[in-house]
């Protein structure tokens, strides 16, 4: 996977998602860049932009007052062309054609998938740097963003509390998070959510109910159930129903969709990005292919890129039961 020549001119993509932070990672990998004198391209729409060919030189200037915007000012896109027969070859074609010697992808477990195999290919060499609010990618304790989303998604259930403890009424609310938890637990514990639904974790109508019953008779005046999108028993619309058709209570439904996904990166986010985006481009500088950067307890980590999609990063057990007893 390393190899000894040292790269010239990289390309930076954003993939997948967008995610706050993005901009900041982007910003750092230009200037980073520009210490180490190799030329950035900016390879707008993610792969798809390999394909249409769309690039942009980017030197230090054309990155200013982008590290507290949300989004992702090289714009991003889900490539279907990627996963087709010759797919790779061709994005490696318009990589070479370019002059372009090392890629940067930021983004999420689809995008390191398209990553591993252009890594593989062989012809350009290739790092990841983790950016999705789902905090779902192996490699990594953090992900770019998602802090940021976890904190606007808290930010709405505080203000839910608020009309659901005046109306009495319990709340679901749903938080994006694809297939994985993450999302739903941190912010349903910061926000002290008596419930927290997560696809790890096999969901009980008859729980839900009997802690709602439970929350009314010890003088609860809101249940906030936190309910992350991939849950096995639906989303909040199809456990809101069934839990209300149960207990014959008013509820009422948040789905906070993609509002999540936007907005002026935290303080947090801004570091990681800054940091991860460094360390890609030193990565690169070093001769190093076919790995995602990231921060595993708190030190910078390399891990080969298809162990970032092949592994399961693990939630921490203990986190639900503290759920519970905080709860109560
Ligand atoms: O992966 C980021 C994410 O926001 C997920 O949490 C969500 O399931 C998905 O993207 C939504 O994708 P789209 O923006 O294509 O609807």
């Amino acid at each position: 996977m390393n190899a000894a020549a040292k790269v010239k001119r990289i390309g930076v993509l954003t993939s997948g998602g967008d995610a706050p932070g993005m901009n900041a990672c982007i910003r750092a990998v230009v200037r980073c860049g520009a210490s180490h004198n190799l030329e950035v391209i900016g390879i707008r729409r993610g792969y798809k932009g390999l394909f249409a060919k769309d690039f942009v030189e980017l030197g230090p200037r054309d990155v200013a007052n982008i590290i507290q915007r949300g989004g992702t000012f090289l714009e991003t896109a889900r490539c279907e062309e990627m996963k087709m027969p010759g797919g790779v070859e061709k994005a490696a074609l318009s990589l070479r054609e370019r002059g372009i010697d090392g890629l940067i992808t930021i983004g999420g477990d689809g995008t390191f998938r398209g990553a591993t195999a252009l890594a593989e290919a062989g012809d350009v060499k290739v790092i990841g740097v983790p950016g999705t609010i789902d905090n779902d990618v192996y490699g990594s304790d953090y992900t770019i963003g998602f802090d940021t989303a976890m904190n606007t998604a808290l930010d709405a259930i505080d203000k839910i509390r608020d009309t659901a403890s005046s109306l009495q009424r319990p709340f679901f609310i749903e938080v994006m998070g694809k297939a994985r938890g993450f999302l739903a637990l941190g912010v349903g514990i910061a926000g002290g959510a008596e419930e927290i639904l997560i696809p790890e974790v096999e969901t009980s109508i008859e729980a839900i109910c009997e802690a709602i019953r439970h929350n009314i008779a010890t003088g609860k005046k809101s249940s906030i159930i936190v309910v992350a999108e991939g849950d096995d028993a639906g989303g909040a619309i199809q456990i809101a129903r069934q839990v209300g058709e149960q207990m014959g209570i008013e509820y009422r439904i948040c789905i906070l969709g993609h509002v999540q996904r936007g907005g002026s990166p935290t303080a947090r986010d801004r570091i990681l990005a800054s940091k991860l985006g460094n360390m890609a481009v030193q990565a690169l500088y070093q001769g190093k292919s076919g790995y995602m950067v990231g921060e595993v307890g708190g030190r910078e980590a390399l891990t080969p890129l298809e162990d970032t999609w092949r592994l399961s990063k693990e939630l921490s057990p203990g986190l639900l039961q503290m759920v519970k007893v905080l709860a109560t």
